[in-house]
């Protein structure tokens, strides 16, 4: 694990610093959009960078042609002791993005990273290899983040991060959105070049877009501190979208397929989740030696159209269709098969949409938000029934999407009363999206009273959830910041769940 000091050190260390070293050959600084490192495994991880001179405009400001770039993995910040070095191709038809798969690294342990291309040095990274399968059982701490509209708020939970000591970070979805920026940048009130303000629709506008919420200095440090694994929900193509249909404009394959690829290009990700003729496939698992085991999901890609209604509707017979699914088969079956085998003392899922139920209405309707897995409950069913099968030992899913806190017991069905508590949900809120408003408490919050498994609610606050996996006990922190209308807001911890070995449901600590 990491030390503290050091990890502070990194994020203080400001892009702008790096930017401003004197470049000999006279060209302009590549690495405008910070690096960065993710999926890690015990012998390797992701390295991740674009070179992009001018990010605003088509190209970055690279030649349309191919360039190498080099990379650098040391045991310290200073890179006196390299471990692995190489030479990676940035393809112009990849926006000249790298991602280098590091292998032959030792497990369970901390690691710099740097770029180099021509005379220019990229800021410092810090990872992290995973353990090994049959390391003892150890600890697991990383926080999980979702939603970070950038004309919402600034992203100041990400300056709080970089200043914990963690393993990982895992961000569930809603990295952009696909909307429009207004030209005063919305909260943030910072002017926004007129190519960014435009609802992305073609790849150098959605490359455009992923240039300017990584341009967040805030964000970059928080990848410069730990290793990501990210997930794609919704906003990485359009509001609620299901497989390749819209609610507002029917199919939108050419849409998805230019979002996705932008998505493989800024994000630390492995081969796999490249668009091409077998993917891009973004359902991963990690394995923490045999404390943890987290099956990232992608509730997006594969889903259904919602049968009874996009949104906010009652239910329907037709959500009960075994043929109406969430993941897909493929990933439902692999799924269930790490289940099968898992060895691992917490079971954790990444879900990018809430799997407890809420009743909007109690006795008086049947009103859900079809969305998420409320609209789909006969694949709920279907998964809670392979964590009994399979005895899968602490199911804990870890969600985002809402910019909402929920902290939920989850049944084995919602729908039979009596159905006893088979694992525990805990949804982190938003790092900006819905800004300083008063939106979801006002309108969720009187429907509490129709969900007793909902243990815990708040409605508005801008945070990210803090956890600490050991042998006994699964804690997480609600850690949210006092606003999204400055970077430099104050954090505080709003409460603590935590949950027991054996007994699913969270208890307030
Ligand atoms: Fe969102």
């Amino acid at each position: 694990m990491a030390g503290v000091a050091g990890t502070a050190a990194l994020a203080q260390m400001p892009a702008d610093r790096a930017a401003a070293t004197p470049r000999p050959s006279g060209g302009e600084y590549p690495f405008t959009l910070g690096i960065a490192s993710g999926d890690p495994a015990p012998t390797g991880v992701v390295l991740w960078t674009r070179l992009a001179p001018k990010p605003y405009e088509p190209g970055g400001g690279m030649p349309a042609r191919r360039v190498g770039v080099r990379w650098e993995v040391a045991r310290d910040e200073g890179f006196r002791r390299l471990v692995r070095t190489g030479t990676a191709w940035a393809l112009p038809e990849l926006s000249h993005s790298v991602h280098v798969e590091v292998d032959g690294l030792d497990p369970d342990r901390e690691w710099f990273y740097r770029f180099r291309y021509r005379d220019d040095v990229s800021m410092v990274g810090r990872t992290r290899t995973a353990p090994t399968a049959t390391a003892g059982i150890g600890a697991l701490s990383f926080a999980y983040a979702s939603c970070q509209r950038w004309d919402e708020g600034y992203f100041p939970s990400y300056a709080h991060m970089v200043r914990e000591d963690l393993d990982l970070v895992v961000h569930l979805g809603d990295y952009v959105y696909e909307y429009g920026i207004p030209a005063d940048g919305g909260f943030r009130r910072t002017a926004v070049p007129e190519q960014l303000r435009a609802a992305p629709r073609d790849l150098d506008q959605w490359r455009m877009r992923y240039a300017l919420v990584k341009s967040d200095p805030q964000l970059q440090a928080a990848h410069l501190a730990f290793p990501w694994m990210v997930t794609w929900d919704d906003h990485e193509v359009q509001n609620d979208y299901a497989n390749t249909r819209s609610q507002y404009e029917g199919d939108i394959t050419a849409l998805r397929l230019a979002a996705y690829r932008a998505w493989y290009e800024h994000q630390p990700v492995r081969t796999p989740a490249r668009p091409g003729a077998q993917g891009p496939r973004i359902y991963r698992r990690l394995r923490w030696g045999r404390l943890a085991q987290l099956d990232l999901l992608d509730g997006r890609q594969y889903r259904s159209v919602p049968p009874c209604g996009w949104g906010e509707a009652p239910a329907c017979p037709g959500q009960d269709d075994p043929s109406v699914t969430m993941l897909g088969t493929d990933q439902e079956r692999w799924l269930y098969d790490g289940f099968a085998h898992t060895s691992a003392r917490w079971n954790i899922l990444g879900s990018n949409v809430m799997m407890g139920r809420l009743d909007h209405d109690g006795d008086a309707g049947d009103l859900l938000w079809h969305d998420a897995w409320d609209g789909f409950p006969a694949a709920r069913r279907r998964l809670t029934d392979a964590w009994v099968r399979h005895r899968v030992p602490n199911p804990v899913v870890v969600t985002g999407d809402w910019h909402s806190t929920f902290v939920n017991d989850i049944h084995r069905d919602f729908d039979t009363p009596g159905s006893p508590v088979v694992g525990t949900e805990i949804v982190g809120t938003s790092i900006s999206s819905n800004g300083d408003g008063e939106v979801y408490g006002p309108y969720y919050g009187p429907m509490m009273r129709y969900n007793p498994h909902i243990r815990f609610f708040d409605g508005d606050r801008r945070g990210y959830v803090r956890c600490h996996v050991g042998r006994d006990e699964f804690r997480a922190e609600l850690r949210m910041v006092d606003t999204v209308s400055r970077p430099d807001a104050v954090e505080s911890t709003l409460a603590t769940f935590a949950v027991e070995n054996g007994r699913p449901g969270a208890h307030r600590v």
